[in-house]
């Protein structure tokens, strides 16, 4: 039965039904309401509208329909009841009767709906915040395993200058790092309790709103009604959070396809993440990585589509605010999802070292170590950097590194040039000598992963 038919005569077109009713998705939130359901009970037989032995009885009523819940014991979704709080409402009557019809006084579903949302988002944040950790642990090993391994650094997706994989890896343990500092803001700001506000105006009765914010877990209450019952910018962080994430596992997924492709061989990835292909037998295809890159697609279009619905809706609530649902859930899975898929994928990621050193070394990635060793012979940067240019392309023709060019081919462009310039041309060498805080040699490198250890442990 709807919650609001006294002032109807007929009922509802089966179209509306189906297309007003929420159940079949805010079912999700059915703990959090009974959640805040025990809360208000508390709060209204504090302001004298239970006696002690009905909010008793609607206590252990709600704690049981929870307990029922978790077990599986019933089936929600196949109730036609509007939406996840008119199914509790609904569930309680059938166990106690009038004393469950008592419940709702004061309080409407517009300020229970944001409670429950505020509710379950807190909850979901502790799940991703571990996800984005156990990610950062993995790739912590995988630098740690691999602290040696060299392969070619990009921009432009050219070969630019050497770098130590261990250092990649630190690079996505900083993204990820900060999609979870993300999340511990929002929480902050999130954890206000809407509960009391009613549908708009704040309830009649005397509730004291700050102690019911605390049993539920909330820092305080929020301080507007208008505001707490149409709000939803928790849901747009969480969105935009997710989406930040989504994109820095897309370029993390975008390099390893890379990485893993035929042209480069610098890694293999497990068969446990890829799959074959129907026709070509030979073929191992990096799926789990383009499927991460591919569900940007929903994420992203996820907070477009709520910034798109709340742009403009006039205060207070409207049945728009319906529409912030399907998108976070979603949002909030497929990001979860694609985080633990994420760490499987490092799980099983081999390093191909030869492959990788092979490559760094054929780029000429050492062009800027033998203009600045002109340097430390008193040549100017600017002619510095000409000569050694001309020496690349001296040694593209002969198809040789530069380090493979006679002495006597060297002093062709500089007579400054003389045995010493060998190992500044070694690849762990110039590598190393970028020994500064944040740069890629093993000593920065190192520290940081301790850093990390400390602070992360590792998986
Ligand atoms: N299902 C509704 C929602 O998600 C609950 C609030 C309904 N409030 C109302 N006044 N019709 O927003």
């Amino acid at each position: 039965m709807a919650l609001w038919g006294g002032r109807f005569q007929a009922g509802s077109s089966e179209l509306f039904k189906a297309f007003n009713d929420s159940l079949p998705f805010d079912h999700i939130l059915v703990q959090q309401d009974i959640q805040g359901s025990i809360g208000w009970s508390k709060a209204i037989q504090q302001a004298g509208v239970l006696t002690l032995e009905e909010q008793q009885k609607l206590e252990q009523a709600l704690i049981d329909l929870s307990a029922k819940v978790a077990n599986g014991d019933l089936d929600i979704t196949a109730s036609s009841a509007e939406d996840v709080h008119s199914w509790v409402e609904a569930e309680l009557t059938e166990v106690l009767g009038d004393i469950a019809r008592k419940l709702h006084t004061g309080r409407s579903r517009n300020d229970q709906v944001a409670t429950d949302l505020r509710l379950w988002s807190r909850e979901q944040l502790d799940v991703l915040i571990d996800a984005l950790n156990t990610v950062q642990q993995k790739l912590l090993t995988l630098a740690e395993n691999n602290k040696d391994h060299i392969l070619p650094g990009y921009t432009h997706l050219q070969r630019a200058q050497p770098i130590r994989f261990a250092h990649w890896c630190l690079a996505y343990i900083e993204m990820f790092k900060r999609d979870s500092s993300r999340l511990v803001d929002t929480r902050k700001r999130l954890n206000q309790s809407p509960l009391g506000c009613g549908a708009l105006a704040g309830t009649t009765y005397p509730i004291d709103r700050e102690e019911l914010a605390q049993s539920l877990g909330f820092d305080s209450a929020c301080v507007n009604s208008l505001d707490a019952v149409s709000d939803r910018d928790f849901v747009l962080e969480i969105l935009f959070a997710a989406s930040t994430s989504m994109m820095h596992l897309s370029r993390f997924a975008e390099d390893l396809i890379f990485f893993n492709s035929g042209e480069a061989n610098f890694v293999t990835l497990g068969d446990q993440v890829t799959s074959g292909s129907s026709l070509m037998p030979q073929k191992k295809n990096p799926d789990a990585l383009e499927l991460i890159r591919g569900k940007c697609g929903r994420v992203f279009g996820a907070l477009q589509g709520l910034l798109v619905t709340l742009k403009g809706l006039p205060l207070a609530y409207n049945k728009d605010l319906q529409e912030d649902k399907e998108g976070l859930f979603e949002t909030v899975a497929q990001w979860h999802t694609c985080l633990l898929m994420a760490g499987e994928v490092v799980s099983s990621i081999e390093l191909n070292s030869a492959a990788c050193q092979k490559a760094a070394r054929e780029g000429y990635a050492n062009a800027t170590e033998l203009a600045d060793y002109l340097v430390s012979k008193g040549v100017p940067f600017r002619t510095a950097h000409e000569i050694s240019g001309e020496v690349v392309l001296y040694a593209l023709a002969q198809q040789e590194p530069i380090e493979s060019l006679r002495l006597e081919e060297l002093q062709q462009f500089s007579p400054l040039i003389e045995e010493d310039v060998y190992p500044i041309l070694e690849l762990e060498y110039l590598v190393d000598k970028r020994n500064i805080l944040g740069g890629t040699g093993i000593e920065p490198v190192s520290k940081i992963i301790a850093e990390y250890q400390h602070d992360l442990g590792s998986a």
